[in-house]
């Protein structure tokens, strides 16, 4: 096993040199100066991909993480209903009860641990919900242990709330799973928080309930808060649901989800999070400065998805699950080395056979193929080589993409 000592995490983005730092020496750019925190956040190279891609006319568009399923139609219809009949009102900071109550009926169904309406918090995406737990937890300076390859939103929070992000290698040679070694060579007095995302954007790769249970002993051990990121949690593709609470309950946990991925409903902006009473408390304080509540039809329209018909979700993760088999034979079969996903929706391609870094070569697969994916840089170092193909795209496009790909680094 390997026990060279993680390093920081390179902040994952090549965006432009930040603009409008408050030292601006010229007078009549000042209005324009922003504070140092939001100058030196970067875009990230996720978003540069799909700005260069709209200008490109039939790009094939494999760079971007969401459904390309529709919403259902009872959740639209759900919404629409409610605020016809006066849920156009804030509502509690939390979320409205019988949303809470059926989050915590799904969680001790479906993630398999009894949860309470109490210890929920609805929040405006998994995105949210991450950055209000990582701003209870973390004060300027403390230490976050960030995988690396990462989605790079965690990064991002981390800068905003002046968090030090120290980065855990995921490799290919273990199965893209934290070495526990490696783990403990990372902790310094300063490390305060263990974030962890199975079934994890990008590589797909998930740990098991065994694997589960040894990271969660490991934030016991250091007493480090957890915060375990499932928002893929109903989308590994053999259909199991492996959560840390279940794996081995530890009561400085915060587990997140959201709607996004399960229910393609990404654009309503509705995630959760389940966490210990004085977090949750912490938490909830927070988000009356932030967003206040989430919308109040989206909560009606999220309620609909939870206690609606289920199949949508097997029939989405059941695609996803082909489209990654048959993506993957077209890559192999072109010569390219990619891992087999066991959830979300991405291939985690190796690219190390071109000499170009994963954010040029993407570019220019762009250019020369019009094919638009995801460059791994964008999702921290280990991402040099590395591409990231979404499967939440139509199936021609996807597998028309792939071929374009491997065709274009045969050469
Ligand atoms: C790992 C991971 N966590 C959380 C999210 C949050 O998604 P949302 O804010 O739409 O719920 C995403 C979205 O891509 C993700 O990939």
């Amino acid at each position: 096993m390997n026990t060279a000592p993680v390093e920081d995490l390179p902040y994952p983005s090549t965006g432009a040199e930040p603009v409008g730092a408050r030292s601006s020496a010229n007078p009549a750019t000042a209005t324009a100066a922003v504070a140092a925190r939001a100058a030196t956040l970067r875009a990230s190279a996720i978003r540069e991909i799909f700005d260069a891609a709209q200008r490109v006319p039939d790009a094939l568009r494999l760079e971007v993480g969401e459904p390309d399923f529709p919403s259902p139609d009872w959740v639209i219809e759900a919404a629409d209903r409610a605020a016809r009949h006066g849920a156009t009102h804030y509502t509690s900071n939390t979320g409205i009860a019988p949303l809470r109550e059926a989050l915590a009926d799904k969680v001790s169904r479906v993630n398999g641990w009894a949860a309470q309406p109490e210890q929920c918090i609805v929040t405006a995406g998994g995105v949210q919900a991450l950055h209000l737990a990582l701003a209870a937890m973390l004060d300027p300076g403390d230490e976050v242990l960030l995988p690396d390859p990462l989605w790079p939103n965690f990064a991002m929070i981390a800068h905003l709330v002046s968090a030090r992000a120290v980065g855990y290698r995921l490799v290919p040679e273990q199965g893209f799973l934290p070495s526990i070694e490696e783990l403990e060579a990372a902790v310094t007095p300063r490390t305060r928080v263990l974030v962890i995302n199975f079934p994890s954007n990008p590589t797909g790769a998930a740990a098991t309930m065994a694997e589960l249970a040894e990271l969660v002993e490991f934030a016991r051990r250091h007493r480090l808060w957890l915060v375990s990121d499932e928002c893929y949690d109903e989308l590994l593709f053999d259909g199991s649901v492996r959560s840390a609470q279940a794996a081995a309950p530890y009561e400085r946990t915060v587990t997140v989800f959201t709607f996004s991925k399960t229910y393609a409903m990404t654009g309503w902006r509705v995630g959760y999070a389940f966490a210990p009473a004085d977090l949750l408390a912490a938490m909830a304080r927070m988000q009356e400065p932030m967003v206040s509540c989430v919308n109040a039809p989206a909560q009606h329209a999220a309620l609909a998805a939870l206690t609606g018909p289920q199949e949508v979700v097997a029939t989405m993760r059941e695609a996803y699950r082909r489209r990654a088999s048959a993506a993957v034979a077209v890559l192999r079969n072109g010569g390219l080395t990619v891992p087999d996903p066991q959830g979300a929706f991405y291939l985690w391609v190796d690219t190390s056979g071109d000499g170009r870094d994963s954010v040029t070569l993407a570019h220019e697969l762009l250019r020369d193929r019009s094919v638009a994916v995801a460059p791994g840089l964008a999702f921290g170092a280990s991402g040099q080589h590395r591409l990231r193909i979404s499967l939440a795209s139509a199936d021609d496009a996807l597998l028309e993409g792939c071929r374009r790909l491997a065709d274009y680094l045969r050469r």
